[in-house]
């Protein structure tokens, strides 16, 4: 075997769960979903709650792009959990940060000026000469569902749709140390880490009250190798 193919080791499935791109008749339900699971995500917890209705809008944006992954229960058709991807442009951060100007959200300003700002110093897009990247937005499961490894799946079926669709590199902006770890495991390595304990106001209190074990944020990045969907298809 070529050491050099990426190894993506698919899992057997969960029970009665089965992986597919969200439909459109879905959007509405993966979005309230995803409102009730954010409020765990670390980064909106350390802020206090960013306005749902703002995010709202971004997930279905997300979503109309089409690269979104859900896990299901065929069992009773609950959405037991889901990954947001987009493509992510290489002028898409430098508008990102423009735009998020003009919003006055202060939770929204906290959230986004931290994840925009790393991604921004990063230039991903210049360092490995792409236009377009396989972005993963929001990654939220069902709490139903958790512990049961649904998140290392969707990656794995994520990583799967981004290399059908011919993009060369995957990123995943990561909130969470228990998503970092099984990121990790799938092979996506850190491009950046930043601590939230490191940002201050301009009286040195903290702005970010994280709880561990999430106290960093990780830029986390995956090249890949469209031999490795022929790799899985071999296990
Ligand atoms: C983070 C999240 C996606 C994990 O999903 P999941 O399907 O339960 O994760 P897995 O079962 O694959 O667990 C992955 C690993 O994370 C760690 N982990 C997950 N939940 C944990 C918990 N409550 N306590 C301690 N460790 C935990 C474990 O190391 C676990 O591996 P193990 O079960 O083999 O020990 C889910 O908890 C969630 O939706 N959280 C709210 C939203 C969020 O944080 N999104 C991520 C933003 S990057």
């Amino acid at each position: 075997m070529n050491a050099n193919v990426p190894k993506m080791v698919i899992r057997k499935q969960v029970e009665n769960i089965i992986y597919q791109v969200v439909p459109k008749y879905l959007y509405e339900d993966v979005i309230c979903q995803m409102q009730r699971g954010l409020k765990d995500e670390p980064l909106n917890t350390s802020v206090g709650y960013c306005d749902t209705e703002i995010l709202e809008k971004k997930m279905s944006a997300t979503l109309y792009e089409g690269y979104s992954i859900m896990a299901l229960d065929t069992d009773n058709g609950e959405i037991a959990g889901v990954v947001l991807n987009g493509i992510e442009k290489k002028e898409d951060v430098e508008t990102a940060l423009d735009k998020f100007k003009h919003v006055e959200n202060e939770k929204y300003q906290k959230i986004f000026k931290l994840i925009y700002e790393v991604n921004e110093s990063l230039d991903i897009h210049s360092k490995y000469n792409l236009n377009t990247i396989f972005k993963i937005n929001f990654i939220c499961v069902n709490p139903k569902y958790r512990r049961r490894g649904l998140v290392k799946e969707l990656l794995n079926r994520c990583e799967l749709l981004a290399i059908e669709k011919g993009f060369k590199l995957m990123k995943l902006d990561c909130t969470s140390n228990f998503v970092h770890k099984v990121a990790e495991l799938n092979a996506f390595a850190s491009a950046k880490t930043v601590r939230y304990g490191d940002f201050t106001d301009g009286n040195g209190k903290q702005i970010y009250d994280f709880k561990m074990p999430h106290d960093s944020f990780t830029v986390m990045i995956k090249l890949l190798d469209e031999k490795a969907s022929y790799q899985c298809a071999l296990q």
